[in-house]
């Protein structure tokens, strides 16, 4: 595959590359995105499974659901989209991903240094004591768990439809895409608020923006080199060319 010469000449001279990922990025390991074709939002209700009041009215149906996610992602494992991005890190002094998955297929890849935007599905908090929990507490556990130590609800640590990000997650990221010189958007219909913000605070900054995902979004317009195509194909080709370049 030929890369455009402006987008080689940015990656050698920056200091500073962001990959802002959704979850198109997750799907060569199996995972289904959440729209498009064949997206789980098209077969499931996110209001039931994605959201408090949802979970409220019926824990045991969202922490199944959650419990058969997690199954599927100890099942699998990064693929080259992900372990090319932990690869930038030897080459471009500060390298951030900023994601919107809760997978941890990221920090499984190696990469050092990520900010989750919406969670992480390999963690469980009490909703009275706020005491954190790993999956291995309740690897099997079918029905919706009550905090060992307060007896109080105990839900997954993620953002759900209607909750606030993490504000000092969400900063940050922020402050990293501004002074970003590189930032791509990886497997992202990039149409969910407020993280759809990242890219538009990035090109804010003067950033130079590449888009990598199979169909046109709606960030298509805006960014500077659009590369269709999957990410655990491009992004391994677009490494060794660089290596190639330098
Ligand atoms: N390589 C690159 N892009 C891909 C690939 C692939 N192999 N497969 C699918 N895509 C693209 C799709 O074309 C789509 O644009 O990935 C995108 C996935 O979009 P969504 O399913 O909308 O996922 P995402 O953008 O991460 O959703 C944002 O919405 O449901 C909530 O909280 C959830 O974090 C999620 C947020």
């Amino acid at each position: 595959m030929e890369f455009p010469k402006e987008l080689i000449q940015k990656l050698k001279s920056a200091r500073s590359v962001l990959f802002f990922t959704g979850a198109g990025i997750s799907a060569e390991s199996g995972i289904e995105t959440f729209r498009g074709k064949g997206g789980l939002w098209n077969k499931m209700k996110p209001e039931e499974l994605a959201s408090f009041d949802g979970f409220m009215r019926n824990p045991n149906l969202v922490w199944e659901w959650y419990q058969y996610r997690r199954k599927i992602v100890r099942d699998t494992g990064p693929n080259p989209g992900h372990t090319t991005i932990a690869e930038f890190e030897k080459y471009i002094d500060d390298v951030t991903v900023v994601t919107q998955n809760v997978d941890n297929l990221h920090h499984r890849a190696g990469s050092t240094n990520i900010l989750e935007l919406h969670g992480n599905i390999e963690r469980n908090f009490c909703m009275d004591c706020r005491t954190f929990y790993g999956i291995k507490d309740f690897l099997d556990v079918e029905e919706a768990p009550k905090c060992p130590k307060c007896g109080g609800m105990i839900r997954p640590d993620v953002v759900w439809f209607g909750e606030m990000l993490p504000q000092d997650i969400f900063a940050e990221a922020e402050g990293k895409a501004k002074m970003s010189d590189v930032c791509f958007i990886v497997g992202t219909s990039a149409v969910v608020y407020p993280a759809a913000y990242i890219p538009l605070s990035a090109k804010e900054g003067g950033s130079y923006l590449v888009e990598i995902n199979i169909e046109p979004t709606e960030i298509t317009n805006l960014v500077n080199c659009s590369l269709m195509g999957k990410s655990g194909e491009i992004l391994p080709e677009l490494i060794n060319y660089f290596k190639g370049e330098i």
